[in-house]
């Protein structure tokens, strides 16, 4: 019986089975040889400003655990936090000063083994941050490599001497503001970061970093953590003869020189480390996801591995930059993604960019536009990774002042760009002060719109973002069509109406997003799949009445409708 129990475990959640005293995990395959990642829907916690258990204002490891049944019965199937390791926070967690321990400020690895634990029991998985491309300048590699030029770890970091006195080694600028070299009068040379000069590079030509960086994994897995998202893989290697960056006419929108990053950006060696570090995840049953910002399809396709070895889960950020509600855009952007060969990764916002209310709502009827962006992304063919606040509709709070900043790019970019505070603000659970996060003053305040906009208060409306997301996300779970099925575009000269099917053997789901603001009638032949003569039994509308069954000669749609069904002949 125990060993039933046992196997049953490993093949539901894959990371629970404990043999030897350490966790092992299976990879989780099903009888269609489906990855458990491919079914599962990520959640990303940005840890600082989920739940605060200790009401210091910030949140904690122990508050995401209280919040676990939450999640489950959302239907999150694996949280991918931000960065919680030890760091002085000047990038709020992407300067890590020791990858294998937990922040005070966040909690222990005690905490962590109890968040773990508590996730598994639920079957929801936990994915790390892997910040690989940088350390912050006050880990003790970096502390040592700047000590002496010959120091054990020097070669850990990119040093160069300058092209002469006041001069850096090239052009090649920050992403975050200024050179992209800081000189460092110990040992009279220059170092290299990619983004804040806090943010040192790691040298990935030296095996030693790289195993280093290995082992950080494998300690994370051992852990029971089922595997990471890859931050800034782009730019892991630079140019060995740092030639310069050709130089654009005109000047980026920050009054920066306008540049192509062809030297310091996605060298091709990437993807040489991205196999070996897949290997390692492999032996851990581990997936792997890439902040990969591509530019066009190619370039995504390579992130995949020529032969599916490198990234499972690559990105697709392009998606993302469809920022209107555009059924033309959105089809071109999804057949071009379908086309890659490769498992899509939709997102509609992260921590780095405007929440998807403020990017797509039209101030008038955002919560129905939330919506249609839910109908959109859950619904696709791949894995949808949301953003905490997303299913309740959670708006960006920008600052205000300059002096409210607290992310150093909005302080740079002021007023043009107000950093990325906006969309990290605290986690809406009810109408209580400080959007019940936490009892101290949080350390960015919440937007007045909580008041509406909090799980609690969604919880009890049947028809709020909260509840169709919950909707969604269940027949998601339950629909082989949803979960395998192709995609199959309808309709591809609409311009208000986006409709596709989901076919997988004989299930077929009809997806109908009314993207304007304008009720519409649409004909949806589908004569050649062989059903011309078939009806809709609807699964799920956002309208009030609740039609049984439609007609696919002249399906109505309410504005802003969301409208899935099961076609049968
Ligand atoms: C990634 C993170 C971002 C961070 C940067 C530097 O883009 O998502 O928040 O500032 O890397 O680590």
């Amino acid at each position: 019986m125990a060993r039933k129990v046992a196997t049953f475990l490993v093949s539901f959640f894959g990371l629970c089975l404990v043999s030897g005293g350490q966790r092992a995990r299976a990879q989780v395959v099903d009888s269609e040889g489906h990855q458990w990642w491919q079914h599962a829907v990520f959640y990303e916690v940005y840890p600082r400003s989920f739940a605060d258990s200790n009401n210091d204002g910030i949140g904690d490891l122990n508050g995401i655990t209280t919040k676990l049944d939450y999640l489950k019965d959302l239907g999150v199937d694996a949280i991918w936090m931000a960065p919680c390791y030890p760091s002085p926070q000047v990038d709020f967690g992407y300067d890590v000063s020791d990858f294998e321990d937990i922040d005070p400020m966040y909690g222990t690895l005690g905490d962590f083994g109890r968040l773990v634990s508590g996730s598994c029991a639920r079957g929801i998985r936990i994915i790390m941050d892997f910040v690989m491309n940088h350390t912050s300048d006050r880990h003790q590699w970096f502390l040592d490599s700047k000590s002496s030029r010959n120091s054990a770890y020097r070669h850990w970091y990119i040093w160069r001497d300058g092209k002469g006195p006041g001069q850096p080694p090239n052009n090649w600028l920050a992403v975050f503001g200024g050179p992209a070299w800081k000189f460092d009068p110990t040992t009279g040379q220059y170092y290299y970061h990619f983004f804040y000069p806090e943010q040192p590079d790691l040298n990935w030509r030296n095996p030693a970093v790289k195993e280093a960086m290995f082992d950080v994994t494998r300690y994370w897995y051992k852990r029971g953590v089922a595997g990471f998202r890859l931050d800034a893989v782009d730019a892991l290697f630079e140019d060995p003869e740092l030639r310069d960056n050709p130089l654009l006419p005109g000047t980026s929108s920050q009054g920066r020189p306008s540049m192509v990053n062809k030297y310091n950006d996605k060298l091709p060696e990437v993807h040489d480390v991205l196999k070996e570090l897949r290997k390692v995840a492999d032996a851990y049953g581990a997936v792997l996801i890439g902040e990969t910002w591509t530019d066009d399809i190619d370039e995504l396709k390579k992130y995949y591995g020529e032969h599916g070895d490198e990234l499972q889960m690559p990105m697709d950020f392009m998606f993302t930059t469809v920022n209107k509600l555009s059924p033309p855009e959105f089809r071109r952007q999804i057949a071009m993604v379908e086309s890659s060969g490769g498992w899509p990764v939709y997102v509609l916002g992260n921590h780095d960019i405007t929440r998807s209310y403020d990017r797509y709502g039209d101030r008038q009827h955002n919560d129905a536009i939330a919506k249609v962006m839910a109908g959109l992304y859950l619904t696709l063919r791949g894995t949808p990774i949301m953003y905490y606040g997303e299913e309740i509709g959670m708006e960006n709070n920008d600052p205000k002042s300059k002096e409210d900043v607290k992310d150093p790019i909005g302080k740079l970019g002021w007023p043009m760009f107000r950093g990325r505070d906006g969309e990290r603000t605290p986690m809406q659970w009810n109408d209580d002060p400080n959007a019940g996060f936490s009892r101290a003053t949080p350390w960015l305040p919440v937007p007045p719109s909580y008041k509406t906009h909090n799980v609690a208060r969604e919880l009890e409306d049947p028809e709020s973002v909260l509840q169709l997301y919950k909707h969604l996300l269940a027949l998601r779970h339950q629909n082989r069509a949803l979960l395998d099925g192709d995609y199959v575009a309808l309709n591809e000269n609409d311009a208000k109406v986006l409709a596709y099917l989901r076919r997988y053997k004989s299930e077929t789901v009809l997806v109908a997003l009314n993207m304007s603001a304008v009720p519409q009638k649409v004909r949806i032949d589908l004569s050649p799949q062989n059903l011309s003569s078939a009806t809709a039994r609807t699964l799920l509308t956002t309208r009030r009445d609740w039609p049984k069954e439609a007609s696919l000669r002249k399906l109505s749609l309410e504005p802003f409708e969301v409208y899935i069904a099961e076609i049968s002949k």
